[in-house]
Formats: structure tokens, C-alpha cells, sequence
């Protein structure tokens, strides 16, 4: 069965709480529990780390080879700074999506660059919780095409 690593960047703890004009009022934990629930639909595993430190986002990252297919990312801020993670992404190569809540495209211009998206599958932003869901679906359509096509 297919295993996808689920990473959620800083700050995204507090969702929920967090901004909620711009990020909703969904908790972490319930976007989560619909990933688990789209995750059995697809019939693949899902496993979550959400972390503020960009030094264990990396460290996940590396201890996904192995373990997991695909990553499926919110990098939070990390998006618009970090030249690690996107490093290592590139590094492990493994199949990832990134996402994003509010449609950051529309919002300030210092984050409409994401280091991310280079290295990236594709990236979904702006439906809310919906992202994830979509981008989980999106990600194993990717790692199953890429499967049969290995098998052809
Ligand atoms: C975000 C967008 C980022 O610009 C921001 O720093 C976040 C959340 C989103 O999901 O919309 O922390 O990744």
C-alpha cells in the first residue's frame, strides 16, 4: 500500500485560531481526520508531522526514503524562504505536492515566490481545508500513473 508523509510547516499548530478571515476556522486535527478519511478511500496510508522548526521539516524529509512514496506539503511561511526544504525535496526526490490554504497569489507579494513549487509535482492553494484533499487525490493519481507506467 502506497504511504504518503504528511508535513504542515510553522504555525499551522494553531489553525483554528490562527487568522481566521484568511485560514478558516478548521482545526489542524480536522484536517487531519479528512485526510485519514480520504487516505482510506484511495486506499493508501497517510502519517502526519507538523513542525515549526525548518531543521526537523528537513530531518522528515530525509527519513521519508524508504518509508513513504510521497509527501504532501504545507510549508507554511518556509514556503517563501526556505532553500533547505526545497533542497531537501529535491534531494530525496520523492514525488511532492505542495498546498496551501488562502490563495497566496492573492494575497502580499512576498508570497507569490515559493522555493517549493520547482521541485514540486504541482501545488494547490486557496480552497481551505479543501487543498489538502485535493492535493492528497492529485498526488496518489500521480504515484499510481507513474506506477503503471514502470509496469508497461
Ligand atoms: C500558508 C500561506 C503562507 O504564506 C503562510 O505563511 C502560512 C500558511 C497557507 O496555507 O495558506 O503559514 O501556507
Amino acid at each position: 500500500m502506497l504511504s504518503i508523509l504528511v508535513l504542515h510547516g510553522p504555525n499551522l499548530n494553531l489553525l483554528g485560531k490562527r487568522e481566521p478571515g484568511v485560514y478558516g476556522t478548521t482545526t489542524l486535527e480536522d484536517i487531519n481526520r479528512s485526510l485519514e478519511l480520504e487516505a482510506q478511500s484511495l486506499q493508501v496510508k497517510v502519517a502526519f508531522l507538523q513542525s515549526n522548526h525548518e531543521g526537523e521539516l528537513v530531518d522528515a524529509i530525509h527519513a521519508a526514503i524508504g518509508q513513504h512514496q510521497g509527501i504532501l506539503i504545507n510549508p507554511g511561511a518556509y514556503t517563501h524562504t526556505s532553500v533547505a526544504i526545497r533542497d531537501a525535496i529535491a534531494a530525496v526526490a520523492l514525488p511532492t505536492v505542495e498546498v496551501h490554504l488562502s490563495n497566496v497569489y492573492r494575497r502580499e507579494s512576498f508570497r507569490h515566490h515559493s522555493y517549493i513549487a520547482p521541485v514540486a509535482v504541482g501545488q494547490i492553494s486557496g480552497f481551505g481545508a479543501e487543498s489538502y484533499r485535493l492535493g492528497l487525490r492529485g498526488l496518489v493519481k500521480h504515484l499510481e500513473i507513474a506506477k503503471d507506467a514502470v509496469k508497461d
